[in-house]
């Protein structure tokens, strides 16, 4: 990472009728990062995803992505961004092989042929290239829609939720191929509700009602956070409720036979752990969920 922004955008607004769905957005993503926007539904992601291509206006704001103007040269910022949207959009009836035929064409790529075979064959999908895209699982389908924005070979790609309903092996190829490519220079901001997948970002932002709550890498988020937790072991089912009361504790997620307690008082919270009889408790790793979570109660805390 070299200090220069392949995003470096501030204060960017939209509103839909009388709502703003994202409010005064700061945001900048390093060429070669792989950047992660987490929040829950509805929360202005893919709204702030598509006023970064060019394809919605931002009401108010300002800056660049890929060094272009994003009020007033989308054109140049399509060219040069591979965009993959949340909803898979390709022809059914088409086969692999022909889907990514039709974008190439699209964008008038020379060699279109050869490019269309090196793209199947980078992203393994060369042995199904006749099978039609309807008929593929979700998994492939999202390799897919991935070649098919690597075609043109972008140098930013803003991947908005790529992996929804993915199995974990297919997730897992899927970020291995997004951490190559980053590893060639390309920068991407990838919006995921996915825990495991926010932790192999660079950097991460969280946005709420529109407005960026936190940012920072994964280590920074948990340290800001200031969240302690301890791991309780016990095979009562009626102990969640009992934790859920004690004082200090905000947090309690059972795994299993195994509870994840969490709060901000970390010593009020191991005292009274310690209060109750014969239970076994050590101190354990806060986790992204525990602070994302956190962020969205605070939220919620205050009142509209
Ligand atoms: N074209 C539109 N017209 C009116 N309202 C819209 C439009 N697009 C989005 N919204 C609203 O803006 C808000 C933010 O939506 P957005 O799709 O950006 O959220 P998101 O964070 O991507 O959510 P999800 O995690 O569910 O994909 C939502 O309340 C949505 O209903
Ligand atoms: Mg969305």
């Amino acid at each position: 990472m070299n200090g220069d922004y392949a995003i470096d955008v501030r204060g960017l607004s939209k509103s839909f009728g009388p709502r703003r769905v994202v409010n005064a957005l700061d945001l900048r993503v390093e060429t070669g990062e792989i950047y992660g926007f987490l929040g829950p539904n509805g929360s202005g992601k893919t709204t702030s995803i598509r006023m970064l291509c060019g394809l919605l206006t931002p009401d108010e704001g300002s800056g660049t992505c890929l060094g272009f103007d994003v009020r007033t040269q989308s054109a140049e910022i399509k060219k040069q961004v591979g965009y993959m949207t949340q909803r898979f959009s390709f022809y059914e009836d088409l086969s692999i092989r022909e889907n990514l035929d039709f974008v190439a064409r699209l964008y008038a790529m020379p060699n279109r042929k050869q490019t269309v075979q090196t793209a199947m064959e980078e992203l393994g999908l060369a042995d199904r290239a006749g099978q039609l895209a309807g008929t593929l699982s979700g998994g492939w389908k999202q390799r897919l829609a991935l070649a098919a924005c690597m075609l043109h070979r972008p140098r930013l790609l803003l991947l908005d939720e790529p992996t929804a309903g993915v199995d974990p092996k297919a997730r897992r190829d899927f970020w291995d191929e997004i951490h190559r490519l980053a590893g060639q220079g390309v920068s991407v901001l990838v919006s995921t509700h996915y825990m495991d997948e926010a932790a192999r970002c660079h950097r991460l932002a969280y946005i709420a009602y529109g407005n960026l709550l936190a940012s920072g890498s994964p280590e920074e988020l948990i340290a800001q956070s200031r969240l302690a937790t301890f791991s309780v072991k016990d095979d009562n089912p009626a102990l969640v409720e009992t934790l859920r009361k004690l004082p200090g504790v905000e947090q309690v997620v059972a795994m299993g036979n195994v509870y994840s307690v969490s709060g901000q008082d970390g010593a009020r919270m191991q005292a009274s752990l310690a209060a109750q009889p014969g239970l076994q408790f050590e101190p354990a790793e806060t986790g992204l969920e525990q602070v994302f979570i956190r962020l969205m109660d605070k939220v919620q805390d205050v009142p509209a």
